[in-house]
């Protein structure tokens, strides 16, 4: 930094300098940097500190939106990754944090300063956006291992790697105490006991930030953390973005008790949650985001709020929500309605809606972290000690600590004797999850949703469960084999099975019971133990779950959680020596009870803390052998998009140039005649936006193992602002569906009416069996989705009640 910049943000007291890793300045303590940041408030125009309180996305903003408005910050939601790429090198991530920096922080007219921004980012289990990075068990996992030595150091490995990228901030540690494990964001929890969330959430704090009072607070090794979800995003019994009821000084003695311990940690950024506590929206909640937070707890930091929630409060939009701010927001996380939020907001400021005493505390509380952080002091990313140092991401010693870490997060739940694994044995590892790092590393992995389907690639330098076991075994003069499907053709001494659940994150992995749904699973265990070979189950799943007959098939039982990329921690623990003797023992404990039923509520089969060992076996328990909710809730319904792509659905756009696979139902054909965005209708990038240039096809194709009907209905919800010019052709996807039938009519009487649903049986789009649909439009069209499906008539259509929509109009191509 130029001594002229000092000067212009008015920091030459803050002391020299320090630029080398592990040699930090002597910071000045916080009441001083009070009175440096009342003097920069002072001089910052009205529309500049309105700035501050807008955090858009990477996917919204460029470096010149940066230099025109000065955001206080800025963020890479989960599925954002620089240029809109996630899977870009780390020096794309370095190169944007450089711009993005260099435009808050270019001279401003008039002596007013320029306050540098701040990048935010959801590094919730290591750099996890990063596949090279190193990628620590979810907290479920670390909650199993109960050290908060352990997570401290976590956290200071992940705060390392993420500095090397340039970014300042991770949206972690989630300090939900969790009640009903069925909430999709369970894994990301240490536990359901308070104690343990508070000792190990302070301790991930520390890790992340340095510990408080000493000269590696805040350095530049490491980054702010957050506090999240503010407050009882845990107790929503299970459901995501729901309502925590009860007793007001119960739920504060509950959920509250983790924030405490991490604010005491030095904590400086807390989340409001998206959920609710007894019908009232956390975003509005002025009696518990100001008078508990601040007055209470003694929170001094920032209040950052969660992506577009303020658009949930009563009378707000994602576009202006006064009421947030009024309530104890400092920050909108606002992705992409940031230009009509900051022209409300502005407004509001200025009619008085949103008292300028207000905006001044919120600026002051947001520079104060800033000055904490020496982000005054900092040069821009790339000159910081860590920034650039690409041997940080995935370093050896990293991954060392983060394969320890997965040893001690297994929890024994059963062994008849099977394990230790003798090494000199020959081991059939099988189950599709063996080999890979992306079932292991779960949601909030390269993307928000993680993806059972990513190739071991996106993971250079990771592990999977299976080539650690090959290794300990050829290393004890054993063998491994891998065998997805459980087919041998030597008959194994021992097989291990890897299964559970697919990856998810937030309402996607809410369920509505206990039941694991792993038929693949399940059928391995069956048949291992019909040919009286010996079996390891190793469930990898975000929470426990009803696994009654799973451990009825299986000689030994591990939660293995979702151990991310070091799968070696695994065979650590799982294979002994040449002789049988264990190499390492089991010391995991259950962060929850383990379900005995998969019904809510129902009988624990082991309890919190409870896990066995070499040592110590675990006790021999039964549990529930069947569950009823396992028929299908929705009979006859093949879902092709519904939030989500489906599982095994494939999506494509085809122009006249060729054909591209549109993965997550995103991206754009190969000359861009279509585009396709995810965008937020009721939840988060639950809707796309599909956008036809120019003539071209947007092709759906449902999972080869679905059993669509011939009499089915295609089922879909639409939006469209302009009724489509041309004709919009609805086909099938097979070698004789050569019919099509226009479907403009139908979508011109939609238009500007919100969303619709249109039903076109299968039967009108002639051919047989189908593999999917396909939709071609001749003309530029923008059409909006939220669920298309194919709908038997037993899943509640009336399909031979639906006619065909008009007259077929001739071939679909
Ligand atoms: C989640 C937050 C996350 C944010 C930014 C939201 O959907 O609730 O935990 O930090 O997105 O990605």
């Amino acid at each position: 930094m130029t001594a002229a910049q000092r000067q212009q943000w008015g920091l030459a007291a803050l002391g020299a300098l320090a630029l080398a890793y592990g040699s930090v300045p002597v910071r000045a303590a916080p009441a001083s940097f009070d009175a440096q940041v009342d003097a920069l408030v002072a001089r910052m125009s009205l529309e500049h500190k309105v700035a501050q309180l807008i955090q858009p996305d990477i996917s919204t903003i460029t470096p010149d939106d940066m230099r025109a408005y000065r955001f206080g910050s800025f963020l890479n939601g989960a599925n954002s990754g620089p240029g809109g790429d996630l899977r870009a090198k780390p020096a794309a991530w370095l190169a944007l944090a450089d711009a993005m920096w260099a435009a808050s922080a270019a001279p401003l007219a008039n002596g007013e300063p320029a306050i540098p921004t701040l990048w935010a980012t959801d590094a919730v289990h290591g750099h996890g956006h990063l596949g090279a990075a190193t990628i620590f068990p979810h907290n479920v996992g670390l909650g199993a291992t109960r050290d908060a030595g352990l997570v401290r150091r976590i956290g200071a490995v992940a705060a390392s790697e993420i500095a090397a990228t340039g970014i300042d901030w991770t949206f972690a540690p989630t300090l939900a105490v969790v009640g009903d494990v069925r909430w999709g964001r369970s894994y990301e929890s240490f536990g359901s006991d308070p104690a343990l969330v508070s000792t190990l959430g302070a301790a991930m704090v520390e890790g992340l930030q340095g510990e408080k009072g000493t000269a590696q607070f805040l350095d530049q090794a490491h980054v702010i953390a957050t506090m999240k979800h503010f407050l009882g995003d845990g107790g929503t019994g299970g459901k995501d973005e729901g309502d925590t009821r009860g007793d007001i000084a119960t739920l504060i003695a509950t959920h509250g008790a983790p924030y405490r311990a991490a604010i005491a940690a030095g904590g400086q950024t807390v989340m409001a949650s998206f959920s609710s506590i007894n019908g009232e929206k956390m975003h509005g909640n002025r009696a518990l985001l100001t008078g508990l937070l601040r007055d209470d707890m003694g929170f001094d930091g920032l209040v950052v709020g969660d992506w577009n929630a303020q658009g949930q409060l009563p009378g707000c939009t994602n576009a202006d929500c006064p009421k947030a701010v009024n309530a104890g927001l400092d920050i909108y996380m606002v992705p992409d309605d940031w230009r009509a939020l900051y022209a409300a907001l502005l407004r509001e400021v200025r009619d008085g809606t949103v008292p300028m005493a207000r905006l001044d505390t919120a600026v002051r509380r947001i520079l104060r972290v800033k000055a904490h952080y020496g982000l005054f002091d900092k040069p821009r990313p790339s000159a910081r000690a860590l920034a650039g140092n690409w041997g940080l991401i995935g370093a050896p010693d990293h991954r060392a600590l983060a394969r320890e870490a997965v040893a001690r997060s297994l929890v024994l739940l059963g062994n008849t004797g099977v394990l230790p694994l003798r090494a000199s044995a020959h081991i059939l590892v099988a189950g599709r999850a063996a080999d890979s790092v992306a079932r292991q590393a779960g949601g909030w992995s390269i993307n928000w949703q993680g993806g059972a389907d990513f190739p071991n690639s996106d993971f250079p330098g990771a592990t999977s469960i299976y080539a650690g076991i090959a290794a300990a075994a050829h290393a004890g003069g054993g063998s491994a084999v891998l065998s997805p499907d459980g087919s041998y053709a030597d008959r194994p001494d021992v097989a291990v099975v890897v299964f559970g659940e697919k990856p998810y994150a937030e309402y996607a992995g809410d369920i509505p019971d206990l039941a694991l749904r792993d038929e693949e699973g399940l059928g391995l265990l069956r048949k291992f133990r019909a040919a009286h070979i010996p079996t390891v189950a190793v469930l990898l799943s975000g929470r426990p779950l009803w696994t009654g007959r799973e451990m009825a098939e299986a000689d030994a039982f591990v939660a293995a959680w979702l151990p991310g990329s070091e799968g070696e921690g695994v065979a650590d623990v799982l294979v002994g020596d040449a002789a049988g003797h264990p190499r390492r023992d089991f010391s995991g404990r259950l962060p929850f009870a383990w379900p005995a039923t998969c019904a809510p509520g129902g009988a624990a089969l082991f309890a919190v803390g409870e896990g066995g060992s070499y040592a110590a076996p675990p006790a021999r328990r039964a549990a529930a052998q069947d569950c009823a909710a396992l028929a299908p809730a929705r009979k006859g319904v093949t879902v092709l998009f519904d939030r989500f792509l489906a599982q095994g659905a494939n999506a494509s756009a085809t122009d006249a140039t060729g054909s591209r696979d549109l993965p997550r139902l995103t991206g754009a054909s190969t000359d861009r005649s279509i585009e396709a965005a995810a965008f937020d209708s009721a939840t988060q990038e639950d809707a796309r936006r599909v956008v036809w240039h120019r003539a071209a096809t947007l092709g759906l194709q449902w999972p080869a193992s679905a059993a669509v009907p011939a009499n089915g209905v295609v089922h879909m919800t639409v939006r469209l602002a302009t009724a489509p010019q041309a004709r919009v052709a609805l086909s099938g996807d097979c070698p004789g569906c050569t019919q099509a039938v226009d479907l403009a009519p139908l979508l011109r009487d939609r238009a500007g009416k919100g969303w619709a649903a249109i039903d076109v049986p299968l039967a009108c789009l002639g051919g047989t069996r189908p593999g999917g649909i396909r939709l071609r439009a001749d003309a530029p069209l923008t059409l909006e989705f939220r669920e298309i499906s194919v709908v038997a008539p037993e899943g509640g259509h009336a399909a031979e009640n639906t006619a065909c929509p008009s007259a077929p109009a001739g071939t679909g191509q």
